[in-house]
């Protein structure tokens, strides 16, 4: 019993030590345990709501402890602003996730999304957003491409024949395509068998993602040694980029090194460059972690907020009348919208930011990390600190908005219903890890929103509940399922 009382005091210790950090000027936070550290506090379905509780208790920045991991919460405008902008480079690596070794994904930086901060991932980067933007390659402009898909959904969407129906699939459907197009230069038909078959991989990859079971081995990541567990914890994601694993292989039966059809092709001149290119990161196991990252970053978060757009229209139908009165003055009916419009529609255009500020569709961003010892809000922040950017609270932040718990796009607009943009409108993050797909979601939301809204009117069917407006967390926060009715106009 003495050395049972022995390793309880030692593994006590040990346990005091692994957590040890930097205690002067460090943030305050909850009580934290042995071994599982503050986790209790947290409702994994709800982390924002947990933050906010949180907060009302030890402040915009506070702190908690994932296990062995320290973690520190950054609430609100300022706080946020504070770390992702004015120490941006402090504040600009990710957390190492032991998980995704299993994957592909080494210790090193690879990918863009989960890379280390550093010479790979600036490269990828830069790359990544000058290859988006110079897309077109002497075909069709991305704009083009995402026009016609809106096109696409339109149809799709009338052959619903006015009847209720879920508008999740078909969304998702022309989302994905975009990133289909950009990647691999191509779209799907909607009915595709392979098509269906990617969506249906993507999506169970995203689910176990954000599963209990991933989030465990990466906090306690000695569980990833037990025969069969990795295995098991990431079947969906394995699967699925053995699917992307085939698209690029037979993307690349097909490569003619004089003619960039699209990322991939561009992506592989790159990879011809030689060592240089190595060691900038082009290689064939980078170049599938970067198309699974456009996959993973692109697709689910713009579908998921024109999901909420829609959502707002049947809640709020004097805001629908509103924006297609500015439609049909501006567009009219028979062309389609470009981008072009968008200055000279500053209601829709309130109302998009509206949706995403509203819609909150990323309330806690990307994990950050510590890239050296940093001050924020005048605590101390140890190199290597987990952060959790709030974005909820920044969106909701009841300094900044006048109506922050109500969909208002007049938000947006100034007295003589002009746009306006705050400051605090942070959907996208900012500072070195801001989101790459910025632009091209920007484009996309008011592409495909303006395009529904000139050829429908979207209703509630009259059987069905109010659609609820708290919506599902698992990284993104979605709409609960809804069937809507489109109105050909
Ligand atoms: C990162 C939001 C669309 C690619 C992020 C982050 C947020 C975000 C909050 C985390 C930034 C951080 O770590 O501080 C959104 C929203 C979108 C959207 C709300 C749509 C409405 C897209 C699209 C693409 C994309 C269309 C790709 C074409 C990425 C990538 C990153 C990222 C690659 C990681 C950046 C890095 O670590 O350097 N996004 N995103 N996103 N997003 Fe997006």
């Amino acid at each position: 019993s003495i050395l049972g009382v022995f390793l309880t005091v030692f593994t006590l210790l040990l346990d005091f030590m692994m957590r040890r950090k930097n205690w002067s000027h460090y943030p305050p936070g909850p009580v934290s345990l042995p071994f599982i550290g503050t986790m209790l506090y947290i409702d994994f379905r709800n982390p924002h709501l947990s933050f906010n509780k949180l907060r009302k208790k030890f402040g915009n920045i506070f702190h908690l402890q994932n296990c062995w991991t320290n973690v520190v919460v950054l609430n609100g405008y300022k706080t946020v602003k504070e770390a992702l902008v004015q120490r941006s480079e402090d504040c600009a690596d990710r957390p190492y996730f032991p998980a995704y070794e299993h994957l592909g994904y080494g210790n090193k930086s690879e990918g863009i999304v989960v890379a280390r901060y550093g010479h790979i991932w600036k490269e990828q980067r830069k790359f990544t957003l000058s290859t988006l933007r110079n897309f077109g390659m002497g075909k069709k402009s991305l704009e083009e491409r995402v026009a016609e898909e809106a096109g696409f959904l339109c149809s799709a969407i009338n052959s619903e024949k006015g009847r209720p129906f879920d508008l999740r699939f078909l969304v998702n459907n022309a989302v994905c395509n975009v990133i289909c197009t950009t990647v691999f230069g191509d779209r799907f038909n909607y009915g595709d068998e392979a098509f269906k078959k990617l969506l249906q991989l993507f999506e169970n990859s995203l689910n176990e993602e954000a599963g209990f079971l991933p989030q465990l081995l990466n906090a306690v990541p000695i569980l990833l040694r037990i025969p069969g567990v990795p295995q098991k914890a990431f079947r969906g994601q394995k699967a699925f980029m053995d699917f992307i694993d085939v698209l690029i292989d037979k993307h690349k039966e097909t490569w003619n090194p004089a003619y960039t059809r699209d990322f991939t092709d561009a992506f592989l001149k790159e990879m011809e460059k030689g060592k240089a290119a190595e060691e900038n990161g082009f290689n064939y196991n980078n170049l599938r972690l970067v198309t699974a990252d456009l996959f993973a970053a692109g697709s689910d978060t713009t579908s998921t907020t024109l999901r909420w757009g829609i959502l707002y229209m049947l809640l709020h139908p004097e805001v629908q009348s509103k924006v297609q009165a500015e439609i049909d003055k501006v567009i009219g009916r028979e062309r389609s919208p470009t981008m072009k419009d968008q200055v000279s529609m500053p209601y829709t255009n309130a109302v998009i930011h509206e949706v995403q500020r509203f819609g909150d569709i990323v309330p806690i961003g990307l994990p950050h990390r510590t890239y050296r010892d940093t001050m924020l809000q005048g605590f101390l922040i140890p190199k290597g600190t987990t952060l959790i950017t709030n974005l909820s609270s920044v969106l909701k932040d009841e300094t900044v908005w006048e109506k922050p718990n109500q969909f208002y796009p007049e938000h947006f607009l100034d007295a003589n219903g002009q746009f306006v943009k705050p400051e605090a409108f942070l959907p996208f993050s900012a500072g070195r890890r801001v989101c790459l797909g910025e632009q091209l979601a920007r484009m996309e939301l008011f592409i495909f929103f303006t395009t529904l809204l000139q050829k429908f009117t979207f209703v509630l069917p009259e059987d069905q509940p109010r659609p609820r407006q708290d919506g599902r967390f698992a990284l993104i926060k979605s709409p609960h399922p809804y069937l809507v009715q489109a109105v050909p106009r």
